[in-house]
């Protein structure tokens, strides 16, 4: 069948197209029913179904007789390990895993923080924590103390699962102090944090402390436990406006069946082939697509603790790729800048046989067609762009490939997904024409998977993404549908920007610099980057009788945000100056000031209070670099 022909058969009978998708699921209790609408607008799916997804991701794999398989291949030049691990190796590891927990008294619903870098152990604690029913929130390892805080605050963990340290190029990410300092700030404790020493850094064991391998001596490996369809599988913080994050709740089911889906209608992999999502398991890229979605499918995933460049050179993608024979690849846009940026002519690439390579995703920013047309031009690939969310967890936009490759048109991620209805509405919520920009939004309900609700906070859920166009799903993504039905991404719509595939809230940033003794006002925008897409710039009003000079405010300024968002927000850009320029009702004209900083044409905002401040903005801008 035809993708048109797949996406018309989900429209006619979404039931249908989503309970034969659950056929590939094992289930405890299958379900009798896919779609429950009693809550709507609050949706859910397969409820009275009842699956582990632990026992769907690994074990049903060495039922099958597939245990000798590879699961997981561990490749870290930053330390110079590689390892493999079989389907039955991981079942062994993550149930002994598991015992431990529940030695400790982790049970299904309680809540488990992971706090580690790019280890396969990463990938274990989050599988023994779904064998438990016990439900995980990683936290990604660029984040501060104070932000791991906030997100302990709001899961309320009973465990923390950590390790002793990351290892960037540069430095050792000691994990410890962090890790004390968070719950040093925050007001919920755990009970226990379980330390996985790394023999390059190891740290001191406090007395909440457990070392991994010790707390699981003399325990008994745990069964999976079912649990129901609607369970929240995991929880998974994302920048939102303001600076408290959202806290993404994964349902069990809908992930299982979703993920699974996309594996070979996406990224057209069968069981056994090996896949590679180059991201960090602390994204939702990661969760899915390092994690479960490979592991579900009975794939091979790739572990991989390095960068694109310097790790140690921009051949590293194509040597991971040749040695472990990847079949199809994904990473962010900012990766290839990053490779592109070091190997202008592609030399590296010609030092390896990517054969094996059939294709190569890109998801988590724009993929500029510069970037994609370089690649294409080096590798002799298909390359494909592909729009999602931590929201959804998996492609709203995409390419069918595994179904029928659609004809690449840059700048877009090509269709519609089934499940998805997307459409482009302006803002009295009136659907628009093909060709003209307004809020992409999603018609209700979500496919099975996507967020049912934000943890803790279902007013929140309804108010960010439920309010603006009743009946649909806001994404907060602006842009257009073309003739063909081709989708285009163009812009948030809020204060979200997206730093080397990381998305970042400027009203976080903003309250932080808030918070510096000598700011009294201060605005955050996103400007263009070469390399990682966009970057942040801080302006800040410092008080009136303020005596510190301007040089200490900004480093005071960058120092802070690196303390209480971490070094992942890269803010390193900030300016003092005298004046925001703001509307004549007091809202700052930050659209303006991105346009200056990209030297962007702009109109003079009709409602503007004093138009000379946006002078002042440009030379301050063109003071470190911007608004040529
Ligand atoms: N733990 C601790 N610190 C981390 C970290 C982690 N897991 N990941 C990044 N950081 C730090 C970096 O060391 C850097 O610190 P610095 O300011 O001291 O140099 C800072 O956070 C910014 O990191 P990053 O934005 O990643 O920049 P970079 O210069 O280190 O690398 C790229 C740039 C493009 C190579 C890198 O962003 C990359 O590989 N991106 C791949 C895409 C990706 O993973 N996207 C995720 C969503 S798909
Ligand atoms: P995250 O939740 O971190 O995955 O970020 C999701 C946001 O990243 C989306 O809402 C978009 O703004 C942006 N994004 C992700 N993928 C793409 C893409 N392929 N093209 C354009 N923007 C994207």
């Amino acid at each position: 069948m035809a993708y048109r022909d797949i996406y018309q058969s989900w429209q006619d009978d979404p039931e249908a197209f989503w309970l034969k998708a659950a056929e590939a699921i094992d289930w405890v209790e299958a379900p009798t029913k896919a779609l429950f609408d009693d809550k709507a607008p609050l949706y859910e799916w397969f409820r009275d179904a009842t699956v582990n997804t632990c026992y769907n991701a690994i074990d049903r794999h060495v039922d099958q007789g597939n245990g000798d398989r590879a699961a997981v291949i561990y490749d870290s030049p930053i330390t110079g390990t590689k390892a493999s691990f079989t389907y039955a190796q991981m079942q062994t590891r993550i149930a002994a895993l598991a015992g431990g927990l529940a030695a400790l008294g982790v049970t299904k619903g309680d809540r488990v923080i992971i706090y580690m870098p790019m280890v396969p152990e990463a990938l274990e604690a989050m599988l023994a924590c779904a064998r438990l029913g016990a439900i995980h929130s990683v936290v990604f390892g660029g984040f501060a103390a104070n932000e791991l805080a906030v997100r302990i605050d709001d899961a309320t963990p009973k465990a923390i699962i950590a390790a002793s340290a990351g290892l960037e190029p540069n430095r050792v990410v000691e994990y410890k102090p962090l890790l004390d300092g968070a719950i040093e700030m925050s007001a919920h404790k755990p009970d226990v944090c379980v330390i996985l020493q790394r023999e390059q850094h190891p740290c001191e064991l406090g007395p909440r402390d457990v070392d991994w391998y010790e707390m699981q001596k003399g325990t008994t490996p745990a069964d999976c436990v079912p649990v129901e369809g609607t369970h929240p599988a995991y929880i998974l913080y994302t920048s939102g406006t303001t600076g408290a994050p959202k806290g993404v709740v994964r349902p069990t089911a809908g992930h299982l069946v979703a993920l699974n889906w996309t594996m070979k209608n996406i990224y057209n992999v069968d069981p056994g082939d090996v896949f590679w999502a180059a991201s960090d398991v602390g994204w939702v890229v990661g969760h899915s697509y390092i994690c479960y979605a490979p592991l579900i499918h009975g794939n091979t995933t790739i572990v991989f603790e390095g960068k694109p460049v310097g790790t140690p050179d921009a051949g590293t993608f194509w040597r991971i790729i040749e040695e472990h024979n990847v079949k199809s690849f994904f990473t962010a846009p900012t990766a290839f800048r990053a490779v592109k940026r070091e190997d202008p002519k592609g030399e590296f690439v010609a030092k390896y046989d990517l054969s094996c390579l059939n294709q190569i995703y890109l998801a988590g920013e724009r993929a500029d067609p510069d970037t994609i047309e370089w690649m294409q031009d080096k590798l002799d690939k298909p390359i494909y762009d592909h729009w999602w969310q931590t929201e959804t967890g998996y492609t709203i936009a995409g390419n069918p490939v595994g179904i029928e490759p659609l004809p690449v048109k840059l700048g877009s991620p090509t269709v519609a997904m089934p499940g998805f209805d997307v459409q482009i509405l302006d803002d009295a919520g009136h659907p628009l024409p093909a060709g003209e920009l307004g809020a992409i939004v999603v018609k209700l309900p979500l496919p099975p998977g996507t967020l049912p609700t934000l943890w803790n906070a279902e007013d929140r859920f309804k108010k960010s993404y439920l309010t603006a166009f009743p009946g649909y799903y806001e994404t907060g993504d602006a842009g257009m549908i073309d003739e063909d039905g081709y989708l285009y991404i163009m812009a948030r719509t809020d204060d979200v920007i997206n730093v080397a595939g990381h998305r970042l809230s400027t009203g976080g940033m903003e309250e932080v610099l808030a918070a510096h003794p000598d700011v009294a006002e201060c605005a955050v925008i996103g400007v263009t980057d070469d390399l990682k897409g966009q970057l942040p710039v801080g302006f800040v009003c410092l008080n009136n009788g303020a005596t510190t000079p301007e040089a200490d405010v900004v480093a005071g300024c960058v120092k802070l945000v690196r303390e209480k968002i971490g070094p992942v927000a890269a803010f390193k850009l900030c300016c003092v100056v005298d004046r925001l320029p703001k509307t004549r009702s007091g809202k700052i004209l930050r659209g303006t000031m991105v346009k200056i900083a990209d030297s962007a044409d702009y109109k003079m905002p009709a409602t503007i209070d004093d138009p000379a401040i946006l002078d002042e903005i440009k030379v301050a801008l063109q003071g470190i670099g911007y608004a040529k």
